[in-house]
């Protein structure tokens, strides 16, 4: 049997992918090796969002291989995004025999075979339809807790800056009953959290079912299993995804709603279609439905012609909402997309990044305070392991997706039970048993 060793990069759209290809090449009579230097083929689940991500990747490649010089026979294989954006480039390369974008990884058995053969093969067809519906994931989270389930591909929004509506093409939604099978499958297998995954999962509709729908349905489906999702649009979710949220126990209280600036001005240019105010407002009624909801979010330092006001509005956005955690990136300049044809990517890098460092410097600062808030309360945890800073303690997540930890030695991976916040330092709450 021929061994596979995938290495995944990028979103946790691409962790689900992986999970398909690996079940794809199952059924194909390969098997998996988390140790590269035991694999006949090579493999990197790649991302282009920044190009920092593709760097990465390149690198990679050349440590590949350097086991292919040892091991002529052994194949490198680049799927994903990074795959789809480059193509040729990977392969004229010379240094990779399988090029695989997102909606390729069925014919993966062929394209293995025939580059076996000698000839590197390329496929970046994308898909209308493909959604990989029928294919069950092998699971890869090692603890058996907690489940992506991918319930759409591709993205329609046209971000001006983002490279993912190229990298993996039109948006397509999943049939929903494939969906719900799949959480029954999960949940009979023991695991207690899902994750529904699509890039904007608003805007999710199969037959007439939308994305508020879905969750319900899912929720009510494994009421015994945790169910998160991830990405909301700011434009799009609704008054009915909040309701469903506040309306079922097990959906945890966490939106991550990506604001990307506080500056109308920039958010028009990034061809977001909110305003500051519209997202601030969007906060107030999440707010108001489910007080305790956490609110997370991404954003860009130094988009084309971000001037220090901009910034400003940023931050000020930033401190108004207290966001309880962050993804905070500089712009890169992404080949092919809207921003890069049509405007100079002309903040300069020690500005970007001087910007970046007081976002962050505010986030850490919100984080804190979102964290002291806690102190007192009491949370229902899901157990996810060992604490990896002292084996002593256990961690787990709460509802608004903190990690928590606390001294235990009763419990293990998949229970669930009650702590109480007795300090907290930015990134954890630290806890008690009750
Ligand atoms: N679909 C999600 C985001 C997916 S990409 C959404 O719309 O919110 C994840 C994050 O990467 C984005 O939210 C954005 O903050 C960041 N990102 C995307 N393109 C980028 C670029 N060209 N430069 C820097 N950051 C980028
Ligand atoms: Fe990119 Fe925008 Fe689509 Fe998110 S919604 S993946 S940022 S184009
Ligand atoms: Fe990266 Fe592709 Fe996800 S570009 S962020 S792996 S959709």
């Amino acid at each position: 049997m021929k061994k596979v060793y995938i290495e995944t990069y990028g979103c946790q759209m691409n962790v689900a992918d992986t999970e398909t290809v690996f079940s794809i090449l199952a059924q194909n009579g390969y098997a998996r090796t988390s140790d590269m230097d035991d694999a006949d083929i090579i493999m990197a689940n790649t991302c282009s969002i920044r190009d920092n991500a593709e760097q990465r990747i390149w690198g990679r490649i050349e440590q590949f291989n350097l086991r292919k010089k040892r091991h002529p026979e052994v194949l490198v294989g680049i799927l994903g995004c990074m795959a789809e954006r480059l193509k040729d480039e990977l392969l004229d390369s010379g240094k990779v025999d399988i090029v695989a974008g997102p909606d390729t990884y069925r014919k993966l058995p062929e394209l293995i075979a025939a580059a076996a053969s000698g000839t590197p093969q390329i496929d970046v067809m994308l898909s209308r339809e493909e959604t990989y519906a029928d294919i069950t994931p092998v699971r890869l989270d090692s603890n058996g807790v907690s489940a992506f389930i991918s319930i759409m591909r591709g993205c329609n929004n046209a971000c001006s800056y983002c490279v993912v509506p190229y990298t993996r093409g039109a948006e397509r939604s999943r049939d929903f009953s494939s969906i719900l099978r799949e959480a029954c499958d999960c949940a009979s297998r023991g695991y207690r959290e899902i994750t529904l995954l699509g890039q904007n999962v608003d805007s999710y509709g199969f037959e007439g079912t939308g994305f508020a729908e879905l969750l319900g349905m899912v929720a009510g489906q494994v009421p015994d299993v945790r169910i998160r999702f991830s990405t909301s649009n700011p434009q799009d979710i609704s008054e009915k995804v909040l309701t469903t949220m506040a309306s079922h126990p097990n959906i945890c209280h966490h939106i991550h709603l990506p604001v990307q600036s506080g500056s109308d001005r920039i958010l028009e240019k990034m061809r977001r279609r909110y305003t500051r105010e519209g997202y601030l407002s969007k906060v107030r009624r999440i707010r108001e439905i489910m007080p305790d909801c956490a609110i997370t979010t991404d954003v860009i330092a130094g988009f084309c012609s971000e001037t220090e006001q901009d910034h400003r509005d940023t931050l000020s956005l930033f401190e108004e909402v207290g966001f309880d955690a962050a993804y905070m990136f500089y712009y890169s300049e992404r080949p092919g997309t809207l921003a890069a044809r049509k405007y100079p990517d002309d903040v300069d890098l020690a500005t970007k990044t001087r910007r970046l460092e007081e976002i962050i410097t505010l986030q850490n600062r919100l984080s804190l305070e979102s964290n002291r808030r806690d102190i007192g309360k009491t949370f229902t945890v899901l157990v996810e392991g060992r604490s990896k800073k002292s084996p002593d303690e256990l961690c787990g997540r709460n509802s608004q997706n903190k990690m928590c930890v606390w001294p235990d030695s009763r419990h293990s991976a998949g229970d669930t039970l009650q702590v109480r916040v007795k300090d907290c330092t930015q990134a954890t709450l630290l806890c008690e048993e009750i």
